[in-house]
């Protein structure tokens, strides 16, 4: 039997992540360590703490408490901690960034410090595409794990500067660590903030899908369960202190995703609004995955136009999940000045 600590195992892709292991490793034990912020849904694991509560334990904990976090791992002595617990949201990282600097790089390293000092075998980061900046929209360029890194916002700033902490520890102090950079996320329990489950509920709810005017900027798009299987392989078969890019190849601009709900709603392009981009918008990511798919043999299982149509049916079918979650929307995104 072996533990895994999950921190943000309460948000979107730490849900589906724990979901997936207690599937998949029928003998583990995990331990989901989230500080339940507007992000964290314990609603997300209600099936998996009913159906595998002798196997799951929750604690409500900030990844910037060592105390806590150093007296769970003294007590289970995990074999991996899975780090997703961050501030995810670019909108909000405009609007507030101090907390996502807190959360991510501050907390980060306090995580690592307690790992470091309890002496634990693996600590796996959970990283993003967006660390490399952008491209240009006509560029035959993509991202490598030894491009260098280039954050233009507070959120892949905050994102860039808690990897830069990862490598620090290993390099300086020995832990052993990994790290994985992906792409665009898309599957059940995503936060309704975020681009797909957005427009789904806006068009549900009869109301018009606000694109922003750089509506072509292009995103890579991995289903939730493929990025799982890509950190179950770096967590059971990567080499220590190696970071891997975990892309599809799939790319799609906002335009094309916004027609997409319309073609599965039978609406219209009234349907579309255009607002005032954010600024620090990035225009594209793309990731080269080579070194995930020929040295772990990682390769994605879901392809976009079947993992999108059951996506659209689940919110479709989950207005229970996501109606209580609609007073939590905090950035009006036709607000940009
Ligand atoms: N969603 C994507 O497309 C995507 C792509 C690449 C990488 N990532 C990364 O994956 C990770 C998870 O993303 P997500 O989309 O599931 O995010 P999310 O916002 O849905 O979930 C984040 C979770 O972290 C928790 N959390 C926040 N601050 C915390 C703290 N201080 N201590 C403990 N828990 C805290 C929240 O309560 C929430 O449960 C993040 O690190 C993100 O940067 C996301």
């Amino acid at each position: 039997m072996s533990t895994i600590f999950v921190t943000g195992g309460a948000g979107f892709i730490g849900s589906n992540f724990i979901r997936y292991w207690l599937e998949s490793h029928p003998d583990d034990f995990v331990i989901n360590y989230d500080l339940l912020t507007y992000a964290g849904n314990l609603a997300n694991l209600e099936d998996v703490a009913q159906q595998h509560s002798e196997r799951y334990l929750f604690v409500r904990g900030d990844i910037s408490n060592y105390q806590l976090a150093r007296h769970l791992f003294d007590r289970f002595h995990p074999d991996w901690v899975v780090n997703f617990a961050a501030e995810s949201h670019n909108s909000r990282a405009v609007v507030n960034p101090e907390i996502f600097f807190q959360t991510n790089v501050l907390g980060t390293q306090r995580l690592l410090q307690a790992a470091r000092d309890a002496g634990l075998p693996r600590f796996h980061h959970i990283s993003t595409c967006e660390v490399y900046g952008d491209l240009a929209l006509d560029s035959d360029e993509r991202f490598y794990e030894t491009s260098p890194y280039r954050p233009r916002t507070p959120y892949n700033a905050s994102k860039a500067a808690a990897d830069m902490a990862v490598r620090a520890y290993h390099e300086t102090f020995g832990l052993p660590v990994t790290i994985s950079n992906c792409a665009n996320n898309y599957g059940p329990y995503q936060f309704p903030e975020k681009l797909i489950p957005y427009f789904t509920i806006r068009l549900m709810q009869g109301q018009k899908m606000p694109l922003y005017k750089s509506s072509l900027n292009r995103r890579e798009w991995i289903h939730v369960l493929d990025h799982c299987q890509a950190i179950e392989l770096i967590l059971l078969k990567g080499q220590i202190g190696e970071t891997y890019n975990v892309g599809t190849g799939l790319e799609l601009d906002v335009e094309t995703v916004a027609d997409l709900l319309l073609e599965a709603f039978g609406l219209d392009a009234s349907y579309k609004s255009y607002v005032e981009d954010r600024p620090g918008h990035d225009r594209r990511y793309l990731l080269d995955a080579t070194k995930i798919r020929t040295q772990l043999g990682w390769q994605p299982q879901i392809d976009f136009q079947s993992g999108f149509k059951e996506t659209v049916a689940w919110y479709w079918q989950r207005p229970d999940w996501w109606q209580p979650l609609l007073k939590k929307l905090a950035v009006d995104e036709s607000a940009w000045k």
